[in-house]
């Protein structure tokens, strides 16, 4: 029979050692999914309209804008994938300009969230009937194997410039297990986010209102309300910071003063020293030559660049 502390300890959500091993090191860090709770999706949905985040509507006019283009470019009789779907709202401005062009259009979205999904199915049946949609519920970073099994000519949409939140190395194992799944003359539009100046990205990272701090400090939240935690939120400062040898943004939580923070669900002290920093997020800013390389090693080639005029955000279409 099972212990009243090991009970307690099955409660708790798998991620809980996660967090054990990211707060016990040095640096500490903790894992950047733990920001899409409920709580965050909302607060990164508001993020996703201030005025400083540029990336979000900047993608959606580039789509908007050469919707057709993109399409054309990307060839005839396409049966479309999209990795990380969420409620597939970036993606009607591209479905309805290809049920314009075929007949019948088969869609297949991936997300982990299955609620998301199934907004996304209802949204997508009521406006475009010739529209079939197949929702996969699963985590497509390990690759999807089940892609490898629809027919025809495949579009493989990767826009919202998550590939930026990966390391360079990982975002290239990712790109290599779905290329192994397409055939040749298959296709992939990715979104990604241009290193520019620091004084475009800061703000974008750090906006006035204060939502992304809010944001970033819904993680120690969230551990305060799933792990019974004790980090008090007014002690840590939200930070970003432009890396500009790594092409990336970098952000923290920076302890103010101190004083150790204590988690009941794995029986764990917390130290800090003042200044010490909780790492988060990393945010990378592809080059035109990052995109290339990293496409060319997970077996693309890249086709099409599309980007607003000011090359703030690149919409890449790259074929097998
Ligand atoms: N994918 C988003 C990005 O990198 C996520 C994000 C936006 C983010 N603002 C943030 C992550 C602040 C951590 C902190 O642009």
């Amino acid at each position: 029979m099972a212990t009243s502390k090991q009970l307690q300890l099955l409660e708790y959500p798998a991620y809980a050692l996660e967090v054990r091993e990211g707060l016990s090191g040095a640096p500490k860090h903790l894992p950047a999914k733990l920001f899409y709770d409920e709580v965050g999706s909302q607060l990164f949905e508001q993020i996703t309209e201030l005025p400083e985040y540029y990336l979000t509507r900047t993608e959606r006019s580039i789509l908007e804008r050469y919707a057709a283009d993109i399409l054309r470019q990307a060839g005839a009789n396409l049966t479309l994938v999209e990795l990380g779907a969420g409620t597939a709202t970036k993606t009607c401005v591209l479905i309805e300009e290809l049920v314009q062009r075929q007949s019948r259009t088969l869609f297949y979205p991936i997300d982990v969230s299955a609620s998301a999904l199934d907004e996304a199915v209802r949204n997508l049946a009521g406006q475009f009937p010739s529209l079939r949609v197949n929702p996969i519920v699963g985590d497509y970073t390990g690759g999807v194997p089940a892609l490898s099994r629809i027919s025809g000519r495949k579009l493989v949409l990767y826009i919202g410039s998550s590939i930026g939140n990966f390391e360079p190395p990982q975002a290239i194992r990712l790109l290599r297990r779905i290329r192994q799944t397409l055939r040749a003359g298959d296709a992939l539009l990715l979104g990604a986010d241009f290193a520019k100046s620091s004084k475009v990205l800061l703000p974008a990272y750090d906006d006035a209102q204060g939502v992304t701090a809010a944001f970033n400090k819904n993680i120690l939240a969230r551990l305060n309300r799933e792990l019974d935690a004790d980090f008090d939120l007014d002690a840590f400062r939200h930070i970003a910071l432009w890396n500009r040898r790594c092409s990336r943004m970098e952000i923290y939580l920076e302890r103010l003063a101190d004083q150790p923070a204590f988690i009941p669900a794995l029986d764990l002290d917390v130290h800090f020293k003042t200044g010490e920093r909780i790492h988060t997020e990393n945010s990378y800013k592809y080059t035109d030559a990052m995109i290339e390389s990293i496409l060319r090693e997970s077996g693309f080639q890249l086709e099409h660049t599309w980007c607003d005029r000011k090359k703030w955000f690149g919409v890449h279409l790259a074929r097998v």
